[in-house]
């Protein structure tokens, strides 16, 4: 074989690679927009119950009202006792599903102590799922520019609740799964920003990494134990996280949100939502892969220095 031949079946070869990766992320593409698994009390225990972290608003909210909607009773965990008896109402009024609330604030509470009272609360009740839904970002800025008590509730609320609820509950489920043959469902919510750098969003962009390799890593650790396990990476959703309004095709509702997540209950990972699902398989395929990532920085600088601008607007 000549050397251009060998070349070009080195090419060849390539090329054939490249195609049959985008082939097979295509078939996931279709699986999750018209082929998930629907989390449904059916799966995972008639009466159960769903436990949501930051649940009196945005995406955690919307989770809860569609879990709440589909048959499950649930439990409401944030700060506000008023926006949390607001949703428990809304919940019990719109699908007379019971609810449990409690009043605990991530970025102040991390004692073990505090946590194994969080759960001695579920002692009686039969969970069935875990959504770590709860997260905060900084406004975008300069390091020099953050206090110090801001970048550490951010880091302390988007990765420890996950880590320690999850620690403390799992081998419950996993029992629950032994004794009963029902399935259980942790549900983590990272985001699409972790797939690029984030300057002035060091801290958000890298807890939200940390929340999506924890989700991963334990995926392949629970198979086979009847718990199910998904990461929830949202490109832009509308709430007061971001301040941002509806966008068609780009910054999308709570409850598209919602919906598609729960649509998908064994994808590995969601991005939830029709528009979220079809961005998140152009980012991996054509423009992680295919554009530098010096270009793919500067777009994500460019749009903090927007966020900084603009973060003033943030609806709370
Ligand atoms: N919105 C987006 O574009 C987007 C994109 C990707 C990923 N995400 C992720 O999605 C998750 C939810 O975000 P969101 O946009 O829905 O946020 P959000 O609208 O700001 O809602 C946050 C929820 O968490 C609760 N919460 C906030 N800090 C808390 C604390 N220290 N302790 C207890 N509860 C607390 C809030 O209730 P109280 O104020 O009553 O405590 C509220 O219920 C986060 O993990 C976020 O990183 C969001």
């Amino acid at each position: 074989m000549s050397h251009c031949d060998c070349m070009e079946l080195v090419c060849f070869t390539i090329g054939a690679l490249v195609l049959l990766k985008w082939a097979w992320r295509g078939l996931v593409l279709i699986r999750n927009l018209f082929l998930g698994t629907k989390v449904t009390p059916q799966r995972y225990g008639e009466n159960s119950w769903a436990v949501v972290t930051g649940s009196t608003d945005g995406i955690g909210k919307a989770l809860a009202l569609e879990l709440a909607k589909r048959g499950f009773n649930i439990v409401l965990i944030a700060r506000n006792s008023e926006k949390l008896a607001a949703v428990a109402k809304d919940i019990q009024n719109k699908y007379g599903r019971d609810t449990r609330m409690i009043v605990f604030d991530f970025s102040k509470e991390t004692s073990f102590a505090a946590y194994e009272h969080i759960v001695r609360l579920l002692d009686d009740i039969d969970v069935s799922i875990l959504i770590n839904n709860v997260g905060m970002s900084n406004k975008p800025d300069d390091q020099e520019n953050h206090q110090l008590k801001d970048v550490h509730a951010e880091v302390v609320v988007n990765c420890y609740p996950i880590v320690i609820l999850t620690k403390l509950l799992v081998d419950r489920l996993k029992l629950r799964y032994k004794k009963t043959g029902k399935r259980s469902l942790i549900l983590n919510v990272a985001s699409q920003i972790t797939f690029i750098p984030n300057p002035y969003l060091a801290g958000y962009c890298s807890s939200k990494n940390f929340d999506d390799k924890f989700t991963k890593s334990l995926y392949y650790e629970m198979k086979g134990t009847g718990v199910d396990v998904l990461g929830l990476l949202p490109g832009a959703v509308s709430t007061g996280l971001n301040g941002f309004s509806e966008v068609p095709f780009a910054v999308i509702g709570v409850q598209s949100c919602a919906t598609g997540t729960l649509n998908n209950a064994t994808s590995f990972v969601t991005f939830g939502g029709w528009v979220h699902e079809i961005h998140g398989f152009l980012v991996k395929n054509f423009m992680l892969d295919l554009v530098p990532q010096s270009i793919l920085i500067k777009l994500t600088r460019g749009f903090a220095e927007g966020l900084k601008k603009s973060w003033k607007l943030k609806v709370k």
